[in-house]
């Protein structure tokens, strides 16, 4: 099957570092999915141009090898302002030059999100057959903006053209939760609030704002990370066995869990939003900027199995490490026996995303040469490392239309209901406070779980 990549904001970061990079990647290792692609840009460029522009951008992203010339040649450059209908004619006219019969063309929106309307209103000029459109997130800032998005591409397009991503679940680690929970028998029967004592998911990132300061200081951590990423990952964590792993089982179980998160209505102890400490002067910020760039809050998930299991998640930028993980972690044994004299930790599943794939789980042992006292002990297991990128499979799912792990708009209205007080709050927001760059932890999101008696976990 012959695809044509239309590729909007070919120019930008995400363009340069995830979506070149992956395609680069099925060019080579995928032959037989053969592709072109239109890059679309608001600078002058000719085809020459672009290829050299990407070839010298892409150099730390992409590992080069000799046929890196040959992929170039398969990338066309369109200039498209975005709300001029006479450029998308133009397009068009592009995209007939390589349209073969057998084509699909699959647009991948990468703009800011205000642009998707301009992109639907005139889709009209180019309305070509057997296409496809790839939403980058985010989709909307809130409840009404995404719902009025969403009505607007549905009078243009059939909900199976449309894909809307969080390449969160493409990971391979975050993908391997529903196996590591479902394939084994010994999981399942303690994961429940009978059980599990709290679950922490947290997002640490070494990056700070950079050039994004134009898109990041409108969104903040919240709807950036947490609204979609997090919640994705917290949906695989706590949803009930599908009826199937396939798009309906998987997206239905989902769903459930989106309807079921309840963020606490008093912020002030269960939300922390932080700043860093320079963020203000970052490129595109404003002055009085109340933007967060750290969010930890606790919430619930009302389903039978998880109500009363506090859940705390935590996401922030140029912190000291990236990090990815989350950690499961149950109930102290009865106050008897070993737990009577000592102080035994708790179990814990920890299964970290990112830099590292692991699964870790601690348990206790008798101690050597001791009658009762026990030690804990870490088993374990680290994984390959997965050297496909999550861009590249989600490029190819879209190449071969399984909608498995895309995102439904049911799940994405819910996923913004559940923010859409905080998103749009006044005079009851969460307090800004600040942290300084390439620092430790903020500490004011501790007090979240020390009211509770608990702690982050902190992988040493
Ligand atoms: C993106 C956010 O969706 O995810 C970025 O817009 C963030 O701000 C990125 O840095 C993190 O993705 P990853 O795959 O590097 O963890």
């Amino acid at each position: 099957m012959h695809t044509i990549f239309i590729i909007y904001g070919s120019t930008w970061d995400l363009a340069k570092r995830k979506l070149f990079p992956a395609l680069y990647n099925i060019f080579k290792y995928k032959k037989w999915l053969e592709i072109d692609i239109i890059a679309v840009g608001r600078r002058n460029y000719n085809d020459t141009e672009f290829r050299e522009f990407i070839d010298k951008e892409t150099d730390e992203f992409i590992g080069k090898s000799d046929d890196f010339s040959r992929f170039l040649d398969t990338i066309n450059y369109s200039k498209v302002e975005l709300t001029n209908p006479t450029d998308y004619a133009n397009l068009k006219q592009d995209i007939k030059k390589i349209q073969r019969k057998t084509s699909q063309i699959i647009f991948y929106l990468s703009i800011a999100p205000e642009y998707f309307d301009a992109f639907v209103d005139n889709y009209k000029h180019i309305n070509i057959k057997k296409t496809k459109i790839i939403f980058e997130k985010p989709f909307g800032t809130d409840l009404k903006s995404a719902k009025k998005l969403n009505t607007k591409i549905m009078e243009v397009f059939r909900e199976e053209q449309v894909y809307r991503i969080d390449h969160y679940v493409w990971k391979e680690a975050i993908q391997n939760i529903l196996a590591f929970r479902f394939a084994n028998i010994i999981f399942e029967p303690i994961w429940n609030n009978k059980y599990i004592d709290n679950i922490q998911i947290t997002a640490s990132e070494t990056v700070w704002v950079g050039d994004r300061g134009w898109y990041y200081d409108k969104s903040g951590a919240l709807r950036d990370m947490v609204q979609n990423h997090l919640f994705q990952v917290l949906s695989l964590v706590v949803m009930n066995p599908p009826s199937m792993i396939d798009s309906d089982g998987i997206r239905q179980e989902k769903l459930k869990v989106f309807r079921s998160i309840k963020l606490w209505d008093n912020y002030e102890n269960n939300i922390v939003f932080w700043q860093y400490n320079w963020y203000l002067e970052e490129k595109d910020i404003a002055k009085n900027s109340k933007t967060e760039t750290f969010v930890a809050m606790k919430l619930e998930v009302n389903s039978w199995n998880f109500v009363w299991v506090p859940i705390y998640l935590r996401t922030w930028k140029a912190l000291e490490k990236k990090l990815t993980q989350i950690v499961i972690e149950f109930k102290e044994v009865p106050d008897i026996l070993f737990k009577k004299f000592w102080n035994i930790e708790k179990n814990r599943i920890i299964l970290e995303i990112q830099p590292n794939e692991w699964i870790d789980i601690h348990f206790n042992i008798k101690e050597n040469w001791n009658s009762q006292e026990v030690e804990r002990v870490k088993s374990k297991f680290e994984k390959e490392l997965e050297s496909k990128e999550a861009y590249e499979k989600l490029l190819e799912d879209a190449i071969i239309s399984d909608k498995t792990l895309f995102t439904s708009w049911e799940m994405l209205e819910q996923s913004w209901k559940i923010v859409d007080n905080l998103v749009n709050c006044k005079n009851d927001c969460p307090l800004i406070h600040k942290y300084p760059k390439w620092s430790n932890w903020p500490i004011a999101s501790d007090y979240l779980l020390e009211n509770d008696g608990r702690k982050w976990y902190e992988s040493k």
